[in-house]
């Protein structure tokens, strides 16, 4: 069979092929440690739970309004407002089966071949494989770790064309755990003010944050319009497998996104959006305490993979993973995490899958227990003395 040319472009995320590795190996007895796969541990809150079986009881079962629908909109808009000062209208809300697809969907509706999109790299991969897939050109520029992981604002303005249509942003950040300064974001309003750009602006992992504060782009001044707002409930309520996610777009995008949306999905689970609605109205005291025990996490494997020779470590300010850099140990950090894998029984992802510039570091999730972690670094810093030997 000839499949289309443009499904060659079309890339994967690769956590879910190195988590069904580790699955193989867990199937032939092996012991694996899992710091591949970036969801929270943590249950989805009960009240969350409930609401999805109320609204189950209740026959929110059939087809539901494309866009999303208008109670969970007006909730989404309301949070917003809250959160970030300036008040939006619900029309402007697109409710998606997770945030994941808000990528997709923007991506498809606004690049087209002769297009240029600017990205941080390392990235989320499905940014770098949506705008391959669109045959718009990907344009990265290197996060650097010795800026926390932030871009060099003039390197970005460098990479700025005639045909530069989309900057995306994501902070806290995936993979290195970073987080953007407001200057950072003052600049890119600037230039995307001066050129005509649209922003994407990732802020799924707006509430796991640990020092500072987040600052979301869409509330700088006059860039509500030419801001995609993405964001979720995967991360924040532990609701990875419930798939809802949300976009405040540009009004003129709204439209067709939502054609997208009935050319492909029809609508979010109704059901699912009603637990959304209780997630944003009910109690929140389960987000600060899931943070703190991130916090402690993040403590636990920064210090232990500082310890062990080769490696060095950023403490990241936000999200749950660690992009430590691995170059010392004068390995291919590609094989290095094959190797961790299929000798120590220890599932990371090698930074080269997050983009170029992601070569030298892994990535790991530590949203996993305190146990796990230790087990883990205990097994990390073996491998390493093996190599070494
Ligand atoms: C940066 C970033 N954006 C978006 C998503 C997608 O989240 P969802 O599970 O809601 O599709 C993820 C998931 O890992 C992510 O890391």
């Amino acid at each position: 069979m000839k499949l289309s040319e443009k499904m060659a472009r079309l890339g994967i995320e690769t956590a879910f092929q190195v988590l069904a590795k580790a699955q193989a190996l867990e199937a032939k007895g092996m012991d694996v440690v899992h710091f591949e796969i970036g969801e929270p541990d943590f249950d989805t809150p009960k009240n969350i739970r409930d609401a999805a079986t109320e609204a189950l009881n209740k026959g929110y079962t059939h087809y539901c309004n494309s866009q999303g629908i208008v109670p969970l909109r007006v909730e989404i808009a309301k949070e917003f407002e809250r959160t970030r000062g300036v008040p939006v209208d619900p029309e402007r809300v697109i409710v998606t089966p997770g945030a994941k697809p808000i990528m997709f969907y923007s991506i498809l509706a606004l690049l087209d071949k002769e297009d240029e999109a600017i990205y941080p790299d390392p990235l989320f991969p499905i940014y770098e494989s949506m705008i391959n897939f669109t045959g718009a050109k990907a344009v990265p520029v290197p996060l650097r770790e010795e800026l926390d992981f932030r871009f060099d604002i003039d390197e970005l303005r460098a990479k700025v064309t005639p045909r530069t249509k989309l900057i995306i942003l994501n902070s806290p950040h995936n993979p290195t755990g970073g987080v953007l300064e407001e200057d950072d974001l003052r600049s890119v309003a600037e230039i995307a003010q001066k050129h005509d750009i649209i922003v994407f602006s990732d802020e799924v992992y707006e509430h796991i944050i640990y020092e500072g504060k987040h600052c979301s782009f869409a509330s700088l001044p006059g860039m509500l319009d030419r801001t995609i707002l993405l964001n979720g409930f995967s991360k924040t309520y532990a609701m990875t497998g419930w798939r809802l996610g949300y976009a405040i777009m540009p009004p003129e995008l709204v439209e067709p996104v939502v054609r997208l949306i009935s050319n492909s999905v029809s609508c979010t689970a109704p059901f699912i959006q009603y637990a959304g609605i209780e997630a944003l109205t009910g109690p929140q005291d389960s987000v600060p305490k899931m943070v703190s025990e991130f916090k402690k996490r993040r403590d636990l494997i920064v210090d232990g993979l500082n310890q062990i020779p080769g490696i060095s470590c950023f403490r990241p300010k936000g999200a749950f993973y660690v992009f430590p850099n691995v170059k010392q140990l004068g390995v291919d950090c590609n094989q290095f995490a094959d190797y961790l894998l299929n000798e120590a029984g220890v599932a990371t992802l090698s930074g080269t899958h997050f983009g170029k510039y992601g070569g030298g570091y892994l990535r790991l999730s530590y949203a996993t227990s305190l146990e796990n972690i230790k087990k883990g670094l205990e097994r990390i810093n073996s491998a390493v003395a093996k190599i070494a030997a």
